[in-house]
């Protein structure tokens, strides 16, 4: 099977070795599919959508998986199921503070109020020993984040959910095939809520999927998805529009098959850049990969340590100009995203997702990134450091 890429590793050598951030791969099969749709005359939620969930459930290893339009669709529906589990408008779910900002949103959206926790830099995920101070009589759940792919502290989450009777909704986002402890991210909560945009290891572009092994809760969340209605023309909560069209569903399946090419492609970047970067150890604090765990690749991140002589800004200038691209390492969304001023914190409550804000980036590592590229990646930023006097 041929594989189209839209920005192929040949274009990077085009560019003179730019390395870019994302990738999506369309196989001749998505494209026979889309074509078969459109001959069809049928494009809405049809057999495309419905073998689509059916091979994403199989995958990862749940009963059901209820496409949506978007990973924040995934994220927002999954939290307003809680209304059907007893939960309030306004009650609170735990979120961490350092996240992609639809981290937070999505709980808005829902109708339920975020109470964030901050994460570790070690991780960038929850730090578990903070939750219980979270937790107030309003607590309806706890929603981690896999950031990165990496997985959260599942083990500890789980055992203070347990013992607070709280429902745990994964956001998976961006830790697709990732594994904790032998078993699949995705499969520890009542609930996982998965991205399909352009960046992530299955991707249909656009797209979400919320995965579950209860027949209840997946019964509310194509309800859900529908506007609320159950049956023909019964609006019974309130819901969203939030559905997945036969085109998208095209490329989702053509993307699957090709799964654990695109995973092992990413994983193999993943371990590669990380020996390359150990001899940056002094200097950065970077994605590491533990024996009891399996990333599921996204990006890779670069956190600038403390006290060192240059920034985080002149790390990324120099390798932007050097064709990598990158992106900011998210924010702390109660703190440095502007649009949740309304909650009252101030800046210093939530230091450690502050700290991977303000010294953190993250870069490519997606199928497409050959071991030249990363190759070239070390060679900039070990010319870098030589040129800030780090003495290395
Ligand atoms: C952690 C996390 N949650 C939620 C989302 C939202 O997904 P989408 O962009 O598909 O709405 C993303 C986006 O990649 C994400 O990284």
């Amino acid at each position: 099977m041929t594989i189209d890429h839209a920005n192929s590793a040949s274009l990077a050598a085009k560019a003179k070795m730019r390395v870019p951030f994302g990738t999506v791969s369309i196989t001749d099969e998505a494209k026979q599919l889309i074509n078969a749709a459109i001959d069809a005359k049928w494009l809405t939620r049809g057999k495309y959508v419905q073998a689509f969930e059916e091979k994403f459930a199989e995958l990862f290893g749940v009963k059901y998986a209820v496409s949506v339009s978007s990973g924040t669709d995934a994220d927002a529906l999954a939290c307003a199921a809680l209304y059907d589990e007893g939960a309030a408008r306004g009650d609170e779910i735990i979120v961490p503070a350092l996240s992609f900002v639809a981290s937070g949103n999505a709980v808005l959206q829902a109708g339920l109020t975020p109470v964030f926790v901050d994460v570790r830099r070690d991780t960038l995920n929850i730090d578990p020993d903070k939750i219980e101070a979270a937790i107030t009589s309003k607590t309806r759940a706890i929603m981690p984040v896999h950031l990165m792919g990496k997985p959260a502290d599942m083990d500890q989450i789980m055992a203070i959910a347990r013992q607070h009777k709280l429902l745990v909704i994964e956001d998976a986002a961006e830790a697709h095939g990732a594994e904790y402890r032998g078993k699949k991210i995705g499969t520890f909560g009542r609930m996982a809520a998965y991205s399909l945009y352009a960046a992530h290891i299955v991707t249909s572009i656009e797209g979400g999927m919320v995965t579950t092994n209860d027949q209840k809760l997946r019964d509310v969340l194509i309800s859900l998805r529908n506007h609320g209605i159950d049956g023909k023309f019964t609006a019974k909560r309130v819901g969203f529009s939030a559905k997945m069209n036969e085109l998208e569903a095209a490329v989702g399946l053509g993307n699957i098959k090709i799964f654990d090419q695109i995973l092992g492609k990413r994983r193999r970047n993943l371990l590669y850049l990380i020996d390359k970067f150990k001899i940056f150890e002094p200097y950065f604090i970077f994605l590491k990969e533990e024996p009891y765990e399996k990333i599921g690749p996204h990006a890779f991140h670069i956190i600038v340590r403390e006290g060192l002589p240059f920034s985080k800004d002149q790390l990324v200038a120099q390798i932007e100009a050097a064709g990598i691209d990158s992106r900011n390492l998210f924010y702390s969304i109660p703190t440095q995203c502007p649009s949740y001023a309304f909650l009252g914190h101030k800046l210093g409550d939530f230091p450690e997702a502050e700290f991977c804000s303000d010294h953190g980036t993250h870069i490519g590592i997606h199928q497409d990134i050959e071991l030249a590229d990363l190759d070239y990646v070390a060679e900039v930023v070990g010319k870098f450091i030589k040129k800030m006097n780090t003495g290395i």
